[in-house]
């Protein structure tokens, strides 16, 4: 992963090298040493754990991460995302973890520099592999294998990043996906991974529900004006009574954050079958196999190398 931007790029053999070596940094493997690698931040998006995480994940592989603040940067004078990029590897930053609101932001950008790497953090309504990364960590801790799986897709599909990514790569191992919510957001392109199924036909049969947040930042006046949390949660939110239809070996997750008694009732997010926080903590060492995935494929710091070989 010279890159690390796309679902499209992950292929199957990819994502379990990446589930193995992010298990084995939670079992303590430590990280090996490596020569000085410099890490930049760059959130043009608001996010607590994905951002948090990344430098977390960044520290514990021993990187040095240089500070960046959308807001006091000089992006504020008009100066491009591209040229942002640029300067930033004249100066001497090896990865630069970025979200932005455009989708495919990155595509501008893969010829920026040979010495500074991308890790997508989130593109708008594009992609978000490292969340879909640790998605299936989280699943391959639970299950063990994706084979048959039945996974539910439930909420917002129509703004999910995450949604485009987990449903393509989860497809691809043989999860059986499907997809429920308000019906005019399962738009034709979700129709190649798998169907449009109703909440209460769905849920019972499911072995993961992947509850998505209704994206209200995203909406426009009327659609804000037309939104009702309560009417949401009845229609298309988990309620207590509907989660007692789950098997009591299925599991809850959600990218979060978790707009509680919208998506799932408040009492389910912190109850036996979710696994919202085992996401969140799976995300550092998940975000560190990727990490040093891309310092292997660059050469950055001339880590020793491991399976992966791109
Ligand atoms: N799941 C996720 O991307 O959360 P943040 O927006 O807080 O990073």
């Amino acid at each position: 992963f010279t890159n690390f931007v796309s679902a499209h790029q992950v292929s199957t053999n990819d994502a379990q090298a990446l589930i193995d070596r992010a298990e084995a940094f939670k079992a303590g493997t430590p990280a090996p040493a490596h020569q000085p690698v410099y890490a930049a931040n760059l959130f043009f998006e608001n996010s607590t754990r994905t951002h948090t995480s990344f430098e977390m994940a960044e520290r514990k592989l021993g990187l040095t991460v240089i500070p960046f603040d959308p807001g006091h940067s000089s992006v504020t004078k008009g100066e491009t995302l591209r040229d942002t990029i640029k300067t930033l590897a004249a100066i001497g930053i090896n990865i630069a973890v970025i979200r932005h609101p455009e989708d495919t932001y990155y595509e501008q950008l893969l010829d920026v520099s040979p010495t500074l790497a991308m890790v997508n953090a989130g593109d708008g309504a594009g992609q978000h592999p490292s969340q879909m990364m640790l998605d299936l960590m989280t699943i391959h801790e639970e299950f063990g294998d994706f084979t048959g799986l039945k996974i539910g897709i439930v909420g917002d599909l129509s703004h999910s990043r995450v949604a485009h990514s987990d449903a393509d790569m989860l497809t691809r191992l043989g999860a059986q996906v499907m997809f429920s919510g308000p019906k005019q957001w399962f738009s034709p392109e979700y129709q190649q991974f798998g169907p449009y199924v109703p909440l209460q036909e769905l849920v019972p049969q499911v072995d993961v529900l992947m509850l998505l947040r209704v994206q209200l930042e995203r909406f426009n006046n009327n659609e804000n004006a037309a939104f009702s949390k309560e009417s949401y949660h009845a229609q298309y939110g988990v309620t207590e009574q509907l989660a007692q239809t789950m098997k009591p070996s299925a599991i809850f997750m959600h990218p979060a954050p978790v707009n509680r008694d919208v998506e799932l009732a408040s009492v389910l997010v912190d109850g036996p079958q979710s696994r919202i926080f085992t996401q969140m903590h799976n995300g550092v060492f998940m975000r560190m196999a990727m990490l040093e995935a891309v310092m292997q494929a660059r050469h950055f710091g001339a880590v020793p190398a491991h399976s992966l070989n791109h």
